[in-house]
């Protein structure tokens, strides 16, 4: 199959509500390549979802794309009229929503669920169609898959249902598969069988996007690694260089935060105060009001992403003049 990669630019979200207005997705730029896993990590709240949907063209009101581009290969996908989108998801690109349950149908088995996505878009006929369903409940390691054919959601453990979700997304053989918390909710057992079917479809040359508030999980999957504050990615590296060399004052906190969970919660360490509401964000680095380094400017001027060494972006204006010190 040729190689294409998914490329994001600029992407923005507003929302505007009666509270006022807010980007939650503000200026974000990925890649996704073929073959490989990207993450975005970052606190709830910080736009991740939000900049999942936007890639895939399905922002729901008040919330609207006003900036930015996507592309899969040369073509552009931002604007496609909803037919043209609707061809292209699932075929080309898929997503795993952050809610499994409310992205089954309650009432119907998931056999037939799964079928109907890979009949909508015309890859098979009827009679083909469970073969192919079958053969996808097989390769995601779904037990008994004749007997799960016939089930109904709820009569489906939160690891099976997950599994279905990620056949119905994959059943047509897209490039880009986008996963929004793949293992939230699930026990540390399936969570290790999901990451490991996620790492096959990398494997067979799908790229993927990887959405988690779980450093682990990022940390056991990813090839390379955004991380996300309020709407901006604010630190992006290939996955070893970020977890031996974390830049941002942020992404150390959040490593922290983590590691000291693991030492037990005696030596709990957060990073100190909360995430800022998106409607009264500080006027310069969001992150200011929270950061042991902040400086004057910082509380004034929003500071750019820039690429210190290569291949890792950060956006501190600290950090950046130690670097341009060293
Ligand atoms: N309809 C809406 N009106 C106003 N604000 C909204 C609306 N929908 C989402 N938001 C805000 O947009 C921001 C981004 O939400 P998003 O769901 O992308 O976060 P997330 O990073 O996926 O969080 P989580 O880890 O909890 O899933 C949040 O701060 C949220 O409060
Ligand atoms: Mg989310």
């Amino acid at each position: 199959m040729e190689q294409i990669n998914l490329e994001v630019s600029h992407l923005t979200v507003t929302i505007s509500a009666d509270r006022g207005k807010i980007i939650p997705v503000n200026d974000v730029s990925l890649r996704i390549p073929a073959g490989k896993i990207v993450g975005i990590v970052g606190e709830s709240g910080c736009g991740k979802s939000m900049t999942a949907r936007a890639v895939i063209g399905l922002i729901r009101s008040p919330g609207r794309v006003t900036g930015g581009s996507v592309r899969l290969g040369d073509r552009e996908l931002t604007g496609l009229p909803p037919k043209e989108r609707r061809r292209l998801m699932g075929s080309e690109i898929s997503m795993v929503f952050q809610e499994p349950m409310s992205s089954l149908n309650p009432v119907m088995k998931v056999g037939r669920q799964v079928e109907e996505a890979l009949l909508q878009h015309g890859v098979c006929s009827r009679k083909e169609a469970k073969e192919r369903v079958l053969e996808m409940f097989r390769a995601v390691e779904i037990p008994e898959p004749e007997t799960r054919y016939e089930s109904y959601p709820h009569q489906l453990s939160g690891g099976l249902r997950q599994r279905v979700m990620i056949a119905m997304a994959m059943v047509c053989r897209p490039r880009i598969l986008i996963a929004d918390e793949p293992t939230t909710a699930l026990d540390v057992t399936v969570e290790a069988q999901i990451l490991r079917l996620l790492r096959q479809l990398r494997d067979q040359g799908t790229g993927l996007l990887v959405i988690s508030h779980n450093l682990g999980v990022i940390a056991q999957l990813c090839d390379w690694v955004y991380v996300m504050y309020a709407g901006r990615i604010v630190e992006s590296a290939p996955a070893e260089e970020l977890f031996e060399r974390p830049l941002h004052p942020y992404t150390r906190g959040l490593f922290r935060s983590v590691l000291s969970l693991e030492e037990g919660p005696d030596t709990l360490e957060t990073i100190p105060g909360v995430v800022p509401s998106l409607y009264h964000l500080p006027e310069g680095c969001s992150f200011s009001l929270r950061c042991p380094r902040c400086e004057a400017l910082c509380e004034r001027e929003m500071p750019e992403l820039r690429e210190l060494t290569p291949g890792h972006a950060v956006r501190c204006r600290p950090v950046e003049k130690e670097a341009l010190h060293e």
